[in-house]
């Protein structure tokens, strides 16, 4: 059974279509890369699979549930959890403080939430910062901040929106390599990201946005000479 499931999913702004009859599903284990051109939908998408944005028309699965109208703050418990595209840190908390926040959604005793996120913190490499304030860190940190959050949730699928902008090359490479780690844990993940490296590195399927459709969806190494990919994203056909 997919683990995430949008049948005909469109959603409006006024008159603008962010997403149009969007068919897409991702199944258990899976790393579905989301690409497209900037506003074809992509965190549209995510807002409307994490109960941000109720779409307009069709309807979203989540093992077979239909989660179309479960609010945001219902659907951490159910079992997905999202990055945001800009950075989401309790700047004024520390790192510690910031993962019990995701804890907090299966461990609601304030000793035991400490303990799961301290874990956590060892998990993804952050032990060594636990007490400092999340806002006087790098962005890759508080990107990192943001990934150990996620996970502290303890959830069954994750979204995460260009968690990797903005960093450069190590930063970008250590990122990548967590991202395996926690897939490695049994995760489902969708990944949003515009840098073609790190999309083919990680996805093991890649379904491509234009203007709120989904004009294809494939293999990386089809997807990345598709003509239609070509033309509405790549610009030329890609070479690792
Ligand atoms: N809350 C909103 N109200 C009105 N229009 C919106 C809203 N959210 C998104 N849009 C519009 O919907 C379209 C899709 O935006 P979206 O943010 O999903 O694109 P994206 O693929 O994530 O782009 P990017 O790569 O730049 O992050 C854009 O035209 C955007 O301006
Ligand atoms: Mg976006």
């Amino acid at each position: 059974m997919a683990v995430l499931e949008a049948k005909d999913v469109s959603m409006y702004f006024g008159e603008l279509a962010a997403l149009k009859e969007i068919n897409l599903s991702v199944e258990q284990g899976e790393i579905l890369g989301l690409i497209g051109p900037n506003g074809a939908g992509k965190t549209t998408f995510f807002n409307c699979a994490t109960g941000f944005l109720t779409c307009t028309r069709g309807d979203i699965f989540f093992k077979g549930q239909n989660i179309t109208r479960v609010p945001g703050h219902r659907v951490c418990h159910i079992g997905i959890c999202r990055t945001f595209q800009i950075v989401q840190s309790f700047s004024e908390m520390t790192v510690l403080e910031n993962v019990m926040m995701g804890a907090f959604c299966r461990h609601p005793n304030t000793s035991n939430s400490m303990h799961s996120a301290q874990d956590i913190l060892d998990f993804t490499g952050l032990a060594d910062k636990r007490d400092q304030i999340a806002g006087s860190l790098t962005l890759a940190d508080q990107k990192r901040i943001e990934l150990a959050r996620t996970i502290a949730t303890e959830p069954d699928l994750i979204l995460l929106d260009e968690v990797m902008a903005g960093l450069n090359p190590a930063e970008t490479e250590e990122a990548i390599e967590l991202i395996k780690k926690i897939h490695q844990k049994g995760l489902t993940i969708i990944v949003v990201e515009h840098v073609m490296e790190v999309i083919m590195n990680i996805s093991h399927r890649i379904a491509v946005f234009d203007s709120g459709e989904l004009i294809v969806e494939g293999p990386p190494e089809k997807i990345v000479r598709d003509e239609r990919v070509i033309q509405a994203y790549l610009g030329e056909e890609y070479h690792a």
